[in-house]
């Protein structure tokens, strides 16, 4: 199932003091989406940034926001993410109990519906719940900071993921984010990969159309 290459920098590697200026640079350098990190101290052990935050960066951007909750109750805070602009919104297996009624919830309130498992996280209950999704995402890191290695085991997951979406006929946008860098995005592309969160592997250069050109080339070779 062919699905657009995107290249989502996640603004955790941004330097806050300077977030609008930050967002518009990867703008116009070539980003697809505007991955938000937001992470509340118990599901994670860091605290990051919530729905002010999106509301403020929803002004500077025409592109799409895309919320990644690593939180706790993430069903109390769909709304507020909604309203403050977020285009699609990722919540935890490991603290979703009913994957179809937060999907539907997410759908209910315009958002794209995407739910991320962890690296301990087995494929099973996103892949049973998939034709309610827009989006799967594979945590490649353990979740709470950004500049970590990826994790290998990623790529099986992922092939696996794919694999099962493709017999079933559904393109389901499938996002991969931890440790992705020019290096290794051929690799997480061609297990099945279409949308790549990059923080560190991004914001970690001065020139980030130059890294992201770079990105979406090696991508589109795999
Ligand atoms: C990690 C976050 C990631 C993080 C990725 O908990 O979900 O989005 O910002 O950062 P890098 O690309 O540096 O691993
Ligand atoms: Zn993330």
């Amino acid at each position: 199932m062919a699905l657009t290459d995107k290249i989502a920098p996640s603004i955790l590697s941004a330097d806050f003091a300077r977030l609008g200026e930050e967002v518009r640079a990867v703008e116009r350098a070539g980003a697809d989406l505007i991955h938000f990190d937001v992470m509340d101290g118990h599901f994670v052990p860091n605290i990051s940034i919530g729905v002010p935050v999106l509301k403020s960066v929803r002004k500077v951007t025409s592109l799409p926001l895309d919320a990644h909750l690593m939180i706790t109750e993430p069903g109390k805070y769909l709304e507020p993410f909604a309203k403050a602009g977020a285009n699609s919104i990722s919540v935890h297996e490991e603290v979703c109990p009913d994957i179809p009624a937060m999907a539907a919830q997410m759908r209910k309130l315009g958002v794209r519906a995407s739910v991320a498992i962890n690296p301990e996280t087995g494929v099973e209950r996103v892949l049973a719940a998939a034709e309610h999704l827009d989006m799967i995402l594979v945590m490649s890191v353990h979740p709470g900071f950004g500049g970590q290695e990826f994790i290998p085991g990623a790529l099986d997951k992922l092939r696996a993921i794919r694999r099962d979406l493709d017999r079933r006929g559904l393109a389901v946008d499938l996002e991969v984010d931890g440790g992705i860098k020019v290096e290794n995005i051929a690799d997480v592309k061609a297990a099945g990969a279409n949308v790549f969160v990059s923080g560190s592997g991004i914001f970690g250069h001065s020139d980030y159309a130059k890294i992201i050109a770079a990105m979406r080339e090696k991508a589109a070779r795999a």
